[in-house]
């Protein structure tokens, strides 16, 4: 199997770490070819705290939830003391996936090929027939060896993390630079108001090549519509700071920015701020190598995006509001917060909001990555150091896990 450098060559990974004027984006077959896709299943996506779904999907104990992350598949589950939890969906028998769609209230996790059963925290409960017998007494098998498999998992403001990699740091650490972020809103407080999954035909890494604001008044248009509320035009400074740290890429907008009178939708309860904390306008957190967190002064966005395959990616977008913002007197409103992102008619094809207006752009890009003259990619250093920060990350990621297998098999 092919390694970053064999995929890419030397030249071309050394091309995106230069000073960003001089450096070169990735080229299209990162984008586009399913080598590179292996490479980053086996080597990246295992390696990151991926978000695999939102807690509301495992309410309540015994609610159940499968999701495949880097090609694993992996069930989460709420236990009966609250806490949730993840396991590998591999029955310990013969490997049959144990939770095949989202259940509630389960009291046991059942394997549908020879009714191997677990408990809610993963421990083998019953071996039916194993040895012949209905309690399977005589069978030698040490139950405390068979349990379900156990994941790293974490649970950040409404979103279910999980992380293949035992040795990767903890998901408090990692997320820090976003909590930062976001420290002067009680997020916890927040109810689930909508939620949307939509598919597109692009690579995963556009949606993170894409935490830049460079675009926003020739995409967004009828959202953002003005150049002078993205960059002093006396300066030629954006508003917007581009911040990357670690696994955290931050949109940060400043207060001198001409968007702070932006009132939202006054009418409709706003996100509860912490007492003490500076004025609060509006956030934008990528948590790699899946995850976005918007927020705006009325409601908390969050959107897990799955990579299907090269050109295939799914974004599973949930709207959180102030519990009582949830009041049916605030319906008509809300859907109006809707229509910034998704637009009027809530139809991916009508680009009339945030999302669908990034996603088929998103979708022209993965087009043209096919093309022979997509290998030479410019940053401008005014605004898209993110991007080249997060394709530095990207490389890094696979290098050192690159490394490590290489000397795992030495
Ligand atoms: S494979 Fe699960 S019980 Fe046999
Ligand atoms: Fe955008």
């Amino acid at each position: 199997m092919g390694s970053a450098i064999d995929i890419l060559g030397a030249e071309t990974i050394s091309a995106v770490r230069r000073p960003i004027a001089q450096a070169r984006g990735l080229p299209g077959v990162a984008y586009t070819s399913r080598e590179f896709f292996d490479l980053e299943q086996r080597e990246l996506f295992p390696k990151s705290w991926m978000s695999v779904c939102f807690v509301e999907d495992v309410a309540e104990p015994g609610d159940a939830f499968p999701v495949v992350t880097a090609g694993v598949p992996i069930v989460v589950l709420r236990a009966e003391n609250g806490e949730i939890r993840a396991f590998h969906n591999v029955c310990r028998h013969r490997a049959t996936i144990v939770v095949q769609r989202p259940e509630k209230r389960l009291r046991h996790l059942q394997c549908p090929y020879h009714a191997w059963t677990y408990g809610l925290d993963g421990s083998l409960k019953a071996i039916p027939y194993f040895d012949g017998t209905p309690d399977a007494a005589g069978s030698g098998i040490d139950r405390d060896q068979y349990g379900l498999v156990p994941v790293r998992c974490g649970v950040w403001n409404h979103i279910v993390f999980v992380n293949l990699d035992a040795g990767a740091p903890p998901l408090e650490h990692i997320v820090q630079p976003a909590a930062a972020e976001l420290a002067p809103l009680a997020l916890d407080d927040l109810r689930l108001g909508h939620r949307l999954t939509w598919d597109f035909d692009a690579n995963w890494k556009l949606v993170f090549d894409n935490w830049e604001v460079y675009h926003h008044v020739w995409v967004h248009e009828g959202v953002f519509d003005r150049m002078s509320d993205e960059v002093d035009l006396r300066t030629g400074r954006p508003y917007t700071d581009s911040i990357a740290n670690g696994d955290v890429m931050l949109l940060h907008v400043r207060p001198d920015s001409p968007r702070f009178a932006d009132p939202g939708i006054p009418e409709l309860p706003p996100i509860p701020q912490r007492n003490g904390t500076q004025p609060f306008l509006a956030a934008a957190v990528a948590i790699l190598a899946n995850t976005t967190a918007t927020t705006t002064l009325q409601s908390y966005q969050p959107v897990i995006y799955t990579p299907l395959s090269p050109s295939r990616t799914r974004a599973t977008m949930a709207w959180y509001y102030a519990s009582e913002a949830l009041d049916p007197k605030y319906d008509e409103l809300r859907e109006r917060s809707l229509d910034r992102w998704l637009g009027p008619t809530r139809k991916f094809e009508d680009r009339g909001g945030i999302r669908s207006q990034d996603f088929v752009c998103m979708q022209l890009q993965q087009e043209a990555r096919g093309s022979g003259v997509a290998d030479e990619v410019l940053f401008s250093p005014t605004w898209e150091a993110n991007v080249q920060s997060f394709q530095k990350w990207v490389i890094e990621r696979i290098e050192s896990g690159d490394n490590r297998s290489r000397n795992a098999n030495l």
